[in-house]
């Protein structure tokens, strides 16, 4: 039974393909396929929104969903952005402003300690069947670098590596990112064959 996904990032969904084709997995993009009601996301956790988004959306699509919730959390700016990675400093700041916000914020601190968070929510029409979660560790560059990967990337060097996840091959990020570490816990408990969801 197909496993739908319920966000309109294009690059996580080919975060997830390219991670679960390994696996002989692939989900569809629920966005494809339905014009999707917007899931407002005023959790107070990665967990509270990736499960919200999934149920709404199981609900709405009478399918099995799953959704994820994802960001990154800056230990010595009080874990900001956090929840609100996709919208810190305004609704409409591009990416780029983004990543030159937090090293604004940042200035010259050498506490630069920070990690990338992915809860995912598998749901039926239902009702929620499971969470899980994933992380990498590691730290915010001086300046901005590279074009991989999205979102916070040219300015997150992962522990282990000199280089940020905007110049890393992804198949790097592929191998230790916080999604693919969310992904291989959903794995180990089935939750992406839906025939054994109970
Ligand atoms: P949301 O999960 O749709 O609320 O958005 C999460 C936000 O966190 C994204 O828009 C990005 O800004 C950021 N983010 C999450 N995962 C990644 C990643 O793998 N690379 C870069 N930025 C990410």
């Amino acid at each position: 039974m197909t496993l739908y996904a319920a966000t309109s990032n294009n690059n996580k969904i080919k975060e997830f393909n390219d991670v679960l084709s390994e696996l002989g997995l692939s989900v569809e993009n629920a966005s494809h396929i339905w014009k999707l009601p917007e899931v407002i996301e005023d959790g107070k956790t990665f967990e509270d929104n990736a499960q919200k988004k999934a149920l709404e959306i199981a609900a709405y699509t009478g399918r099995n969903i799953f959704a994820e919730d994802s960001g990154l959390e800056v230990f010595s700016l009080n874990a900001e952005p956090g929840i609100y990675s996709a919208r810190y400093g305004g609704e409409n700041l591009s990416d780029v402003d983004k990543n030159d916000l937090i090293l604004k914020k940042l200035g010259k601190n050498p506490n630069r300690s920070a990690r990338y968070v992915c809860v995912l929510a598998f749901a039926t029409p239902h009702g929620i069947i499971d969470t899980t979660e994933g992380e990498v560790r590691g730290s915010i560059a001086r300046e901005p670098a590279g074009k991989n990967g999205f979102g916070y990337d040219p300015i997150f060097i992962p522990d282990g590596y000199q280089k940020t996840f905007g110049e890393l091959d992804k198949s790097i990020k592929n191998s230790i990112s916080h999604r693919t570490c969310a992904i291989h816990n959903a794995c180990s408990k089935n939750l992406f064959d839906t025939r054994k969801w109970k």
